[in-house]
């Protein structure tokens, strides 16, 4: 969603904050600006659409200064126009804000009743108003915004640039993220660290009730109350270099390509096969050193992680009969969920900034449960309410269609699975080494499997006019078939859909036509019967079946319009691997179609606000 990003210090600002947007650009956004404060007074640019819109008016007047604020804006409250791009200012007040603020409608009505005039339809813009009107009772910025922030009701991120103190810029954060970044003789302030990691990979995540000021030399963070607060600067490991794409087209399909490395690094330190052990951050001090101390397990997720999470119930139950539910954060949340201290939550976000996982994990702990999350940002909102999180090693992730985060998390459940189950007395030292044998050649497997990218293209651009498609699959591969399905949805906008392969004839067979493309998952199992004659059904209303399956299944490829070959690994691991051709099915239909593949229309990489 929105991306912000602030900069003071010795370097041209309007250059820095370009490029910290160009970074952000990932989060989904529809217009941009940015505003740069010199001798002459507070200098401003906004476009709508693309970055390279502000770029080229940049061009024409370019903004000099060496403080500045720049604001990606992904439209809530108004359409998406230059008028209603950020920064927004009255007199000297300039404000960016990610967020939403809820009694928006009512203070803009006060603010009128009070001759203020409004230049856009945000509600952003009432924050200028009201900390405007506050400093005209004093001349104390802090307290100004403080006073400004007691009237409204909400979510924000806000950064403020003072038209007549040039060297300072004020934060305040309130359930949408906001990182500092420090740097020498110079700091910076932004909504994800991407944007930061060209100047400095030292930062100190803001909590929700502060307010900080951030001058070039130092910044000072203050509670709700004034008081000052000391916080630990946390060293990111992140490099530029992390971020950029590589030489691939998109950060998309560099992101499926890094896989293989995600997993080594997601699973480092955490196994060691030759003994049985595993060795999960935390795990120790939730569940004690024996035995598993709760009743049951609650999941809460949205979008990719969700369907890692129904995969996550497929394998702890199976392995170690632990009950587990599997939740839309957005509907746990207001769902009065049945939980409490027999339960452990395990939250999972990619950024830990999902505003729904938040407000879900928070319930959690309200109601005395105990919170593991999994999530892929040190330091995240979700990683600091949590009593312990295991980090997926991904990287940064810049697609917003969720690849390789996907995987990763499949990785660490499955660790979890384990020692859930060596807990539960359901595995064997025995059957234990084996099961970590296998999951250390998951990479290498996901290597080979890379090598069919070719095949995958071309099938994937035999189909690029099907105007629907169906993904079916049984057991721990119907959430890959959902999230199949979803990536084709998110990044080429063709209508998919994911079915349990059971449930076709309870409806979905009705959309079956000459030609309509089904893509069946058909590892070999105890179902692999079942879903072969799902196959034959569908087949014999006409579809075009692309099956994923087994390398060694003649009997399957000889059966299919398409076929892609799965190496062969132990059954329980195989969602790891089938979720890769789907990534790249859905890459290649959307790349030659042209649509914008990294940044999908309407769509934002962290869904910051409800
Ligand atoms: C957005 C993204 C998805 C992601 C979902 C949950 O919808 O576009 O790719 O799966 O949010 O995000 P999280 O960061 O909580 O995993």
């Amino acid at each position: 969603m929105c991306g912000i990003i602030g900069y003071i210090g010795h370097r041209e600002a309007t250059d820095v904050l370009i490029d910290g947007l160009k970074r952000l650009e990932y989060r989904g956004y529809d217009s941009a600006g940015i505003a740069v404060l010199n001798g002459r007074g507070i200098e401003m640019e906004r476009a709508e659409g693309k970055l390279a819109a502000l770029q080229a008016k940049i061009k024409k007047s370019k903004p000099h200064g060496k403080i500045g604020i720049g604001h990606t804006r992904w439209a809530t409250h108004g359409v998406p126009s230059e008028r209603n791009a950020h920064p927004h200012r009255v007199g000297d007040v300039v404000v960016v804000h990610n967020g939403i603020i809820e009694n928006h409608a009512e203070l803009r009505k006060q603010l009128i009743k009070k001759g203020c005039q409004f230049r856009s339809e945000t509600d952003t813009e009432i924050f200028c108003h009201l900390i405007h009107s506050e400093l005209k009772k004093t001349d104390d910025v802090g307290k100004s915004i403080q006073k400004a922030l007691e009237k409204v009701r909400g979510s924000y991120s806000l950064v403020v640039l003072y038209g007549k103190e040039p060297g300072k810029l004020y934060l305040a954060k309130l359930g949408s993220p906001l990182v500092v970044g420090l740097g020498k003789k110079e700091n910076l302030v932004a909504s994800d660290i991407p944007a930061l990691l060209s100047y400095t990979r030292n930062v100190v995540p803001l909590e929700d009730g502060e307010l900080a000021l951030l001058t070039k030399n130092s910044f000072k963070i203050l509670n709700g109350n004034g008081k000052s607060l000391s916080k630990r600067v946390n060293h990111i490991t992140w490099t530029p270099l992390m971020a950029e794409k590589g030489g691939f087209k998109h950060f998309m399909l560099k992101e499926i390509y890094e896989q293989p490395r995600v997993v080594e690094e997601t699973l480092m330190g955490r196994i060691q096969p030759d003994s049985g052990r595993l060795i999960l951050e935390g795990v120790n001090k939730l569940f004690g050193k024996k035995g598993f101390p709760f009743k049951q397990i609650a999941i809460i997720a949205c979008g990719t992680s969700w369907h890692a999470g129904l995969v996550g119930k497929y394998w702890i139950e199976k392995l170690a009969r632990v009950p587990v539910s599997v939740n839309l954060a957005s509907e746990f949340r207001y769902a009065d969920p049945m939980i409490g201290r027999d339960t452990l939550v395990i939250p999972i976000s990619q950024s830990g900034e999902t505003a729904d996982t938040l407000a879900a994990t928070h319930l959690a702990k309200s109601k005395k449960a105990k919170v593991l999350a999994i999530c892929n940002v040190l330091g995240s909102s979700l990683a600091r309410t949590s009593d312990a999180t295991l980090y997926t090693h991904a990287g940064p992730e810049i697609g917003v269609a969720s690849t390789k985060a996907f995987v990763a998390q499949l990785t660490v459940l499955y660790l979890i699975t384990l020692e859930l189950a060596k807990r539960q007395g359901k595995l064997s030292k025995e059957a234990l080494i084996t099961q970590l044998t296998e999951i250390r050649k998951i990479p290498q497997h996901l290597t080979k499997l890379l090598k069919s990218a070719a095949h995958i293209k071309e099938i994937a651009e035999s189909l690029v006019n099907a105007s629907h498609f169906l993904f079916i699959a049984r057991g721990p591969h119907f959430p890959v078939a959902l999230e199949g399905a979803l990536k084709l949805k998110e990044i080429s906008y063709v209508h998919a859909e994911g079915f349990a392969a059971g449930e076709l004839k309870h409806g979905p067979i009705a959309l079956i036509d000459e030609g309509v493309p089904v893509v069946a998952l058909v590892p070999k199992n105890e179902t692999y019967e079942k879903i072969l004659s799902n196959i034959e059904e569908v087949k014999a209303r006409g579809a075009h079946v692309i099956a994923i399956g087994d390398a060694t299944d003649r009997d399957l490829s000889e059966k299919v319009d398409d076929f892609i070959a799965i190496p062969k690994t132990d059954y329980l691991l195989t969602p790891l691997l089938y979720a890769v051709p789907l990534q790249l099915f859905a890459y290649y239909i959307a790349d030659h179609k042209g649509t914008d593949v990294d940044q999908p229309r309407n769509l934002a990489k962290s869904v910051t606000v409800e």
